[in-house]
This record gives structure tokens, sequence and C-alpha cells, in this order.
């Protein structure tokens, strides 16, 4: 198969991709062997493919949930691909009313996986049409109204809703229990990224000794789409420089000039870091005032910046706010508190687990 060929059947409710977007779609594994990591979500998903495969059912519907970057929008276009299906992609915002929502449903043939990313961000008259699609394969429809009002049926293809979220909490309980299959995604381990890293430059065509995919793999935050970016900036930089392969040199150039430092903590993440340590005492303070002080949304600041600064060690999320760690003073060269203090601030304001 050609590169461009499940690009070319990705059909979307919402803008055309940029071109950087669309890059990102040929580094895309198209293939359960080829996809790295995330084991335990891979591996009950090729059982219940095969299973679906076997009885000439559609799969069942499927939630994927964790930080972004992760390969969920990877993952469903490989369940498609798996599926021997077509894929529609789409996401919560882009569908702005039911009937929208309606035109992508109606045009749907049976095992179709329709992929909706965002989905927390579905507003409720859409996803009240979600229901019954989900759970019948079928939209019911008022015609008329007043006393002649009458309610017609109308039958779908029987398809496969993936639907991905950065936060399972946020979603509806009646949405949330109609998806057969829930699996979260988890950072992943610097030797996953290397090789993900490492495949990534074969398909772009572009050398790079070990060291270098070692570094860009530490410093990647646990997340494939910050590897491939940086991957990426780091070919610019050899380019340019006239280099046939990426080094070591060139790898912690560009590293550098990115302001991207030894933990893969960029300028934000230690803005946030400093503001919580030099304004706030170390904390505990709340997202809102964080959110205020940097002058970010409270959202990106919980859904992009946080996760890896909590996976990192550097922050604790607690139920009074955010509290600096021992770690996050050192990273930033700073004095830290005895550890002994820090200990009973977490123990006093208990620090919470899950998502
Ligand atoms: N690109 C993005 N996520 C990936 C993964 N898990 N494996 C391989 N390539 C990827």
């Amino acid at each position: 198969m050609g590169q461009m060929n499940q690009t070319d059947r990705i059909i979307s409710a919402g803008p055309l991709p940029t071109e950087e977007e669309f890059a990102e779609y040929s580094l895309r594994p198209k293939r359960l062997g080829e996809y790295i990591g995330q084991k335990n979500v891979t591996d009950n998903l090729r059982i219940f493919i095969e299973a679906a495969r076997m009885r000439g059912e559609p799969l069942d519907h499927v939630l994927f949930y964790g930080p972004p970057g992760l390969g969920k929008t990877t993952l469903a276009g490989i369940i498609a691909h798996e599926l021997g299906v077509d894929l529609r992609v789409t996401s919560g915002p882009a569908i702005e009313r039911a009937g929208d929502l309606v035109a992508i449903l109606t045009n749907l043939n049976d095992k179709d996986v329709l992929f909706i990313d965002e989905i927390h961000r579905l507003n409720r008259s859409v996803e009240e049409v979600l229901y019954s699609a989900m759970e019948d394969y079928a939209i019911d429809f008022i015609i008329g109204k007043g006393p002649s009002a009458r309610s017609i049926r109308m039958d779908l293809g029987k398809f496969t809703l993936i639907g991905a979220t950065t936060r399972a909490g946020s979603l509806s309980a009646p949405l949330r229990d109609r998806f057969g299959v829930v699996s979260k995604f988890e950072m992943y381990r610097p030797e996953e990224l290397q090789l993900i890293i490492e495949r990534s430059a074969e398909v772009l065509g572009v050398g790079v000794d070990r060291q270098s995919l070692v570094e860009m793999a530490l410093r990647s935050r646990g997340t494939p789409r910050v590897a491939n970016r940086l991957l990426k900036r780091v070919r610019d930089f050899c380019q340019v420089k006239g280099r046939g392969f990426i080094d070591i040199g060139i790898t912690r150039e560009t590293l550098t000039s990115l302001g991207i430092d030894d933990k893969g903590l960029e300028g934000l993440d230690r803005a946030i870091l400093r503001m919580i340590i030099e304004r706030f005492g170390g904390g505990p303070v709340g997202i809102e005032s964080i959110a205020a002080a940097i002058g970010e949304e409270r959202v990106t600041i919980e859904d992009v910046y946080e996760p890896y600064l909590i996976q990192a060690g550097f922050l604790h999320r607690t139920q009074k706010g955010r509290v600096a760690s021992r770690e996050a003073y050192l990273h930033l060269g700073l004095a830290a508190p005895e550890a002994s203090e820090e200990g009973k601030q977490l123990d006093f304001f208990e620090e919470e687990t899950g998502v």
C-alpha cells in the first residue's frame, strides 16, 4: 500500500489538516504489529478485533483516555485498517449541531469505524443522538408539531464508535456506559520512544546514531507526538548544517535551541514550577491561580503540561491544590525545603491518585 492510502480515506468534519498534521499521518503505523508500546491496550484489542472478525460482527464501541499525543488517533486508524473497514475522523468541538452528527452517522456503512476525538466536548443535544445510535444503531426523528407530531426511526449501519478523551472524568455517565471497551493510555518508556523515533527516522529517510536516539527519547515527555516533532526539528538542523546524518552534537544543539532541558521540560513547564515555588511557597496552590499567573488556560495546563510534570515527579496533585516536589526545587537550582517538611505537607494534604 502506498503511503497516502490511509490518509485519503480520512474524511474529517473539521477543517483540513495543517501541513504539520498531514506530515504526521505518514509517520503513523498502519498495522497493530507496527504499533509500539501500550501493551495493555493492544493485547486486549487484538483479541476483540479477532473475535469480531470471526463472528462477522462490528467491534464493540471503544473509549480511549489519557494525555494527548500518546497515539489514540493512530490506534483508531490501525483498528479500522485491521478490521478492513473505512475510518471517519471527527472531533467533539467540530460537531456543532445534532444534524451534523446525523449527517456523519447516516453515511456510515456496516462495521465502519467512526472516531470522535475530544469526545468529552460534545454538546448535550449531539450526545443524545449518539445514545440511540450507539445502542440500537438507529436515530429517532420527530416529524411535525403538536398532535400530529410523530416519531420515525431511521436505521444506521452497524458501526463502531471509537471515542478519545484526555479526561475520562468529564464524560457523562450515560455516554461512558455505552462503551464496551475502555482503555487507558500510559506515557511511554524511553526504550519504547527510542523504537518509535528510530522507525520515524527510517520513514523520513534520515540516519540517526544510537546516542541521539537515546537523548531524544529521554527528552520527549513520554509522548510519541513530542518525540516525532523533536526528530523533525533535529532533522532541520542536520539539513541546514549540511550533515549527512543526525549525531549527538546536532541533537544537543537542537535541544538547547528549543529550550528543552535534560528532563525534557520546556520553558512553560519550568515557569509553572517556578511560579508555584516562588510565588506560592511551593504550594498547595489551586489550578486556577496557576493558570491566571501563567496566562494559560486551565485545561491546557491540566491536559498538556501537568501529566508529564506529575509523571516525572516534579509536581503532586493534592486535594488542596498543586505542590512542587523537592525534585522541582533541585531541578531549578533552588534551595529545597527539608525532606521531612515536604513529606509532612503531602501527608497533610493527602495526595490524589487516579485520573
Ligand atoms: N507513532 C505514534 N505512536 C506510535 C506508536 N505507539 N508506535 C509507533 N509509532 C507511533
